[in-house]
């Protein structure tokens, strides 16, 4: 009889496999940063993180926490039920009525996270005669989605809309029912998807569109309405949009867009709504009011945009590999190796700046980044002091032997 693993032996395995060595010098994950923020004060240093998507620097806007405050004195936290069996707040509908309104969409339904709204959208929708084609950059939520799903998951290559066309023209007619993924800013990569020839692709393949707009809301377009927005494709076109409320939003949760139909029949029926908990009235007040306050300080998204826009040149101008960015929200600095990746992360934080390395998990093994969000407010100092500590790293890592025995 073979031997039974305990789980933990199990574990420890897996975790070696799946890259534990790396954190051998050191933990660049987890870092505390509201105490790294206030011992860096003590000492009369400077600590800024580069890793929260807090894109328009809304999360701690006194509006925002006054708003939360006062939900709790009036709700308390919890929603204490599926809102389905056990009733809403008013403020549930609200923000579902502020988001579709905001986004140019008929409706809206809040989930209490956004990876759920992927996962349980995605596998609620397609049957066992139907198929999804993602993106083989897509987020995990999409993936979890798909392997959640009964239909037959079919991947193309990365914006590559030519390879997208080619697969549905070669398998389409195999199935009933067909969805095609996309996001609207890439999370990794800071890239966009061809929207109106996902579109027109969609239509003349006769499939559904999925837009994941998690990190383009606040981010792209004038007013920060997402890559609709961005590229004048009308929201309307898009059959189902999933947004978060975790990142420009300032709080956590989930959402899905559609016409009125489909969100009707969701609200019944969709089982990351219906057998969850409804959004913390906590939360979708925060999440309300910095919907309310991204409309009202438009200042925030330009300066994000200026922000980035600095970021990325500044990069340029440096040298270092920003992959495909667009420049907005999202931009990678890719490196050649994971080691040397982790020892950049590093050198940042010695320095007061966090950017924990991207290695081994959401992305491919041998694309190492480090990932760096960009917010309203980061500084034009903030921005050129990391990005100076990243050149001289640079030219001291490519400099010749000799020289580089004298630079440490
Ligand atoms: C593209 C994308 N979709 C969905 C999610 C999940 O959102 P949340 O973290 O709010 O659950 C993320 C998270 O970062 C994401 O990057």
């Amino acid at each position: 009889m073979s031997k039974i693993n305990s789980l933990s032996d199990y574990a420890t395995k897996r975790f070696r496999l799946a890259g534990k060595a790396y954190l051998a010098e050191g933990d660049p994950f987890f870092a505390p940063t509201d105490s790294l923020r206030q011992e860096a004060a003590a000492k009369g240093q400077h600590f800024v993180s580069f890793a929260n998507y807090d894109y328009l620097g809304l999360a701690s806007h006194p509006m925002v926490k006054t708003a939360a405050s006062a939900a709790l004195e009036t709700f308390g936290v919890g929603a204490l039920a599926s809102r389905l069996v056990g009733g809403e707040r008013s403020s549930h509908r609200h923000l579902e009525t502020g988001l579709a309104k905001f986004l140019g969409v008929e409706a809206a339904l809040t989930l209490v996270s956004g990876y759920l709204a992927n996962v349980t959208t995605i596998s609620h929708v397609l049957g066992s005669r139907d198929a999804l084609f993602i993106d083989e950059l897509s987020h995990n939520s999409i993936v979890s989605g798909a392997k959640s799903a009964v239909a037959e998951t079919i991947v193309f290559r990365h914006n590559d809309l030519d390879h997208l066309d080619f697969l549905l023209r070669e398998r389409r007619d195999n199935f009933r029912n067909v969805l095609v993924v996309a996001e609207g800013l890439y999370s990794m990569d800071g890239d966009i998807a061809d929207l109106a020839r996902l579109v027109e692709v969609k239509e003349r393949r006769k499939a559904w569109l999925l837009l994941d707009e998690a990190h383009s809301i606040g981010v792209l377009g004038t007013d920060g309405r997402g890559l609709c927005e961005h590229v004048g494709v009308d929201p309307q076109q898009i059959d189902l949009i999933i947004g978060t409320l975790s990142k420009t939003l300032a709080s956590c949760g989930g959402f899905v867009c559609a016409k009125a139909p489909v969100i009707e029949w969701l609200r019944y029926t969709l089982p990351g709504f219906v057998y969850s908990v409804g959004l913390s009235p906590v939360i979708s007040a925060a999440a309300e009011t910095a919907l309310q306050l991204m409309q009202q300080e438009t200042w925030r998204i330009d300066r994000l945009r200026e922000n980035a826009e600095l970021f990325v040149e500044l990069a340029h101008e440096a040298g270092l590999d920003t992959g495909p960015a667009i420049g907005r929200g999202v931009v990678p600095i890719l490196f050649s190796d994971s080691l040397e990746t982790l020892a950049a992360s590093r050198h940042l934080m010695a320095h007061g700046v966090y950017v924990p390395p991207i290695i081994q998990i959401g992305v491919p093994k041998d694309q190492p980044r480090l990932r760096f969000f960009l917010s309203a407010l980061h500084t034009e100092a903030e921005i050129r002091s990391v990005i100076d500590l990243l050149a001289k790293r640079k030219s001291i890592s490519m400099a010749p032997a000799h020289a580089l025995s004298a630079a440490t």
